[in-house]
């Protein structure tokens, strides 16, 4: 079966399913299933009475997950953006008994290596580039009617593109002729309009990137999907986070820095700590647990690692 032909290699497995600090009856929520990497390793460790929901925004990956659910009853298969998955722990009675979160973002090997997706700049396909491809604009359909200032701004923010105005430019001044509808042709473009310096990264990298995290809508999902977080999980429950670029780091960096807070008083202040924690409860819902990168190994094993950063919390007893 294709499951077992993706290539793709899970990042930072054991750490991940480490950092969730597994309890065998509990209840947990893998938001980006992809091939099932992690998702396996998880009902590896779950007793008859566990639980995994899984949700992917990936028709394939979906398939892949409903096969596992077919042959184990513990696990649950959903198709849908991991923004919505407090709707289901919503239906199924669990708001605050969810026990880990696991969000392994980005792109799985088998949506990089299909290059029909056009999310590869290195082989022809159709420029489409939706994970969930039963919804949304395409690549191509955006770039065919946004302004000038909308694809430049794009560029910038969602790939640190120092050329975005370039870029735009020649976009718009070529969809004159013809729409683009493959991967390759925008590639070739981007090559031809940009300074080619630095010969180990391709000049096309941070454009695709960019123009793949707004049709996903990549960043608002995170933003989304963090807040609920705090609501569904349990007391003690874990949110491990695996990101591969610096825009979703900072996310998550941030929101388990603004949600866990360190209170100490100063000697002088005619406060008790219990009165210095219940004024900031709301702030302080989260115990961050710190930050863990591939090792060298994982690196030499899988190329795809070496961005990787996993950052994890604690739901705090309240
Ligand atoms: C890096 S892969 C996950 C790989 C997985 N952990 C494994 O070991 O097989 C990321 C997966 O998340 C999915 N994905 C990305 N953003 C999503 C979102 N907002 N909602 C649901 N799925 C998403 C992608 O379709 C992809 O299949």
């Amino acid at each position: 079966m294709f499951y077992t032909n993706c290539n793709h290699i899970s990042v930072l497995l054991d750490e991940a399913i480490q950092a969730l600090n597994i309890n065998s009856t509990g209840v947990y929520i893998d938001g980006t299933f992809g091939v099932g990497g992690h998702s396996k390793l998880i009902l590896s460790r779950l007793a008859k009475q566990g639980r995994l929901l899984a949700i992917d925004r990936d028709w394939i990956s979906v398939k892949i997950g409903e096969f596992i659910a077919k042959q184990d009853s513990r696990f649950t298969m959903i198709h849908n953006v991991f923004s919505k998955m407090n709707k289901y722990v919503e239906n199924m009675g669990l708001i605050g008994a969810v026990d880990g979160i696991l969000l392994d973002l980005g792109m799985s090997t088998l949506q990089l290596n299909d290059y029909s997706r056009g999310f590869s700049f290195m082989r022809d396909g159709l420029l489409d580039m939706r994970m969930d491809v039963s919804s949304g604009q395409s690549a191509s359909e955006w770039l065919s009617k946004a302004s000038l200032e909308n694809i430049a701004w794009v560029l910038k923010t969602f790939g640190e593109e120092r050329f975005s105005k370039n870029i735009a430019k020649a976009i718009v001044a070529e969809r004159r002729y013809k729409p683009f509808t493959s991967a390759i042709a925008l590639s070739k473009l981007i090559c031809d309009t940009i300074p080619y310096r630095n010969m180990h990264k391709h000049p096309a990298t941070k454009s695709f990137l960019a123009i793949r995290m707004y049709i996903n809508d990549e960043l608002k999902e995170i933003i989304r999907v963090l807040n609920d977080a705090l609501v569904m999980l349990s007391p003690k429950g874990r949110l491990v986070v695996i990101s591969f670029n610096s825009l979703e780091d900072r996310l998550v960096k941030y929101f388990i820095r603004e949600h866990s807070c360190v209170v100490s008083v100063p000697s002088k202040l005619p406060l008790t700590n219990y009165q210095i924690f219940s004024k900031y409860k709301n702030e302080c819902q989260l115990k961050n647990m710190g930050k863990l990168t591939p090792s060298k190994q994982e690196i030499k094993r899988n190329v795809r690692a070496r961005s990787a950063i996993l950052r994890y919390a604690e739901k705090l007893i309240l």
